[in-house]
């Protein structure tokens, strides 16, 4: 029997720590990648059948080195989760080109480029693409004009990749996380924001890593093997409701 093989980005911490993980549970083997050398190192070292490449998804040059060392230690690729990302939240007038700058090379250039590279390598397997994009990226929010416009570019970069590459069997989805106390969401949520997304998520509480993680192994799996082109949130609800929810509350 193959043992299929991912490549996760920003798996050092976070949501691609915990994707990493269960998929190594359910017998995949994952290249791990991160541009935190310290942080990656750490966490890779205890996890048999991973292997660790320090690489920042945002320069063009990494990408097919990366895809290039995940086939040569594992001899194939069956599925990239293109999770890495960077939130930064600041109005209008703040956010100058250098920020939003940042926040694009990340969030979208990162994702188109390391789908990019792995296209050939997913046309050897008929493998998927997920990508992970955001409920800011459903809906619109103040101070998110960098994350939310990266992160709306993330889900029809994802349908262009479905309708593209259905006809090598590639699949290519898209998960939208709500909330979940990582290090990324708790540098920019305040405890008003804490609490203005209980109030708006009809679960009223955060999710949580493996939540998250266990929405994208499913689209990786045979299970989802007639899915592509789909956005889901994992999100408690939010995108579902509207205004006034807490008054509203039974
Ligand atoms: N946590 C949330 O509330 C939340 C909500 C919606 C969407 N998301 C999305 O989920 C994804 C994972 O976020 P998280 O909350 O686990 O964040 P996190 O900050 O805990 O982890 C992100 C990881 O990505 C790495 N990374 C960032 N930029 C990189 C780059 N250019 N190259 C290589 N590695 C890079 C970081 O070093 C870090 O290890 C992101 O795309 C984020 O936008 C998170």
């Amino acid at each position: 029997m193959t043992t299929s093989t991912a490549l996760v980005t920003g798996a050092a911490r976070g949501i691609g720590l915990a994707t990493t993980r269960l998929l190594l549970e359910r017998g995949w083997r994952v290249a791990m990648v991160d541009r935190d050398e310290e942080a990656l190192t750490e966490a890779a070292a205890p996890l048999d059948g991973a292997r660790a490449i320090i690489a920042d998804i945002a320069d063009p040059d990494a990408a097919a080195r990366m895809v290039a060392e995940t086939v040569e230690a594992f001899g194939r690729l069956d599925a990239v989760v293109n999770n890495a990302g960077v939130a930064d939240f600041g109005p209008v007038e703040e956010t100058d080109f250098a920020r939003w700058r940042a926040v694009m090379a990340t969030n979208l250039d990162g994702t188109f480029l390391v789908s990019q590279a792995a296209t050939p390598a997913l046309k050897a397997t008929r493998g998927c693409l997920v990508n992970i994009a955001s409920i800011s990226g459903l809906r619109a929010s103040t101070l998110r004009i960098a994350y939310g416009t990266s992160k709306a570019a993330v889900i029809q970069l994802t349908k262009q990749q479905a309708a593209e590459l259905g006809e090598y069997g590639i699949r290519a989805n898209c998960v939208c996380p709500g909330p979940v106390r990582t290090k990324l969401a708790m540098a920019v949520h305040t405890q008003e924001i804490v609490d203005a997304y209980h109030d708006a998520i009809p679960l009223n509480r955060y999710g949580s890593e493996d939540e998250i993680a266990r929405v994208i192994a499913f689209l990786c799996s045979p299970e989802a093997s007639y899915v592509t082109g789909q956005v889901i949130a994992a999100d408690g609800g939010f995108e579902a409701t509207g205004v006034g929810l807490p008054a509203l509350r039974t």
